[in-house]
């Protein structure tokens, strides 16, 4: 089974979303246990552009963040993947079954993303996951409706890899990742979970070496294999120790510094748990601003 989106973008498309929303679609269409290959048309507009079609088809005068149009007439009780003869309706010529359309307002989706603290593109993610339940037949006007509706959304967008992750996850991620520690030299074993703004969770552990200087913290692990990936931009990191309490060293202070000075350093051992802002752990930081000074100097 193949689920797909075809986005249309009214203005420049959102750099690293279609993949994202590509993905989502596809655990979406999964977790509801759809059988047949499937897409929804998607319309990225603006405020205007959703305000319009809620006046058309809703008689609402307003702009709102996403609006559902489902070409299968399905319902909380019956939503499609309990109902596959209604999926068959309308074929391409690929023979791929047409889900219905979603508009969404990028304005609305960046004021949400502002207000959350994430990304825009994960933003985007929950918008089109939300889109899409509603076209598979889930509502929220009933409560019961509602959770069923907000626990198939939570399934689909952990799998994308965007989901909600909350503090005791994110040590429970560093303390998984402490168990590949490689610390034959100071049998002190480190891990971390780095989370990035667009909702993915970057583990990394202690790489120690016989020439005792080459060896890497945890902290700079997961944060180097983050770079490396393409996030930039983190909310929080959680690092798990067994023996002792560890803040991070002065290197990766700094090394985290460089891309999140309000980064949230939650450090936990045993059942002992504690938090700060690297602000906090670092006063006084120097950081790209600074360290630009002296290039911007020279010209
Ligand atoms: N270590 C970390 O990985 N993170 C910290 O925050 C403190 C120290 C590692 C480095 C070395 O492998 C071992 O712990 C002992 O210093």
């Amino acid at each position: 089974m193949r689920a797909e989106l075809d986005i249309d973008w009214e203005e420049e498309p959102i750099e690293g979303a279609e993949a994202l929303l590509q993905k989502t679609v596809q655990c979406c269409a999964e977790a509801e246990g759809l059988a047949e290959n499937v897409y929804a048309q998607v319309r990225m507009t603006d405020n205007e552009g959703i305000r319009q079609i809620n006046r058309e088809y809703r008689q609402i005068d307003r702009a709102t963040d996403v609006l559902s149009f489902p070409s299968a007439d399905c319902h909380p009780d019956d939503t499609l993947g309990n109902c596959p003869g209604k999926l068959r309706q309308e074929r391409d010529e690929t023979g791929r079954c047409f889900l219905g359309d979603i508009m969404i307002s990028l304005p609305k989706a960046r004021e949400q993303a502002e207000e959350y603290g994430h990304s825009l593109q994960r933003e985007l993610a929950y918008l089109t996951a939300h889109a899409l339940f509603h076209l598979m037949g889930y509502d929220h006007m009933r409560e019961e409706d509602k959770e069923r509706m907000r626990a198939m959304e939570e399934k689909a967008l952990n799998k994308a890899g965007v989901g909600r992750v909350t503090d005791e996850e994110l040590i429970q991620i560093a303390r998984e990742a402490m168990r590949f520690s490689y610390s034959p030299y100071s049998h002190f074993k480190v891990g971390a979970a780095l989370l990035a703004k667009d909702g993915r969770v970057f583990r990394g552990c202690n790489v120690e070496n016989a020439s005792y200087g080459v060896s890497n913290c945890a902290e700079r692990t997961a944060l180097f294999k983050a770079v490396s990936e393409g996030a930039r931009e983190f909310t929080a990191i959680a690092i798990a120790t067994e023996k002792a309490m560890a803040w991070p060293c002065g290197i990766c202070r700094q090394a985290l510094y460089e891309f999140a000075p309000e980064l949230r350093v939650i450090v936990a051992c045993g059942d002992q748990k504690e938090e700060a802002l690297l602000s906090q752990l670092i006063p006084h930081g120097f950081g790209p601003a600074e360290g630009m000074l002296n290039i911007l100097g020279k010209e």
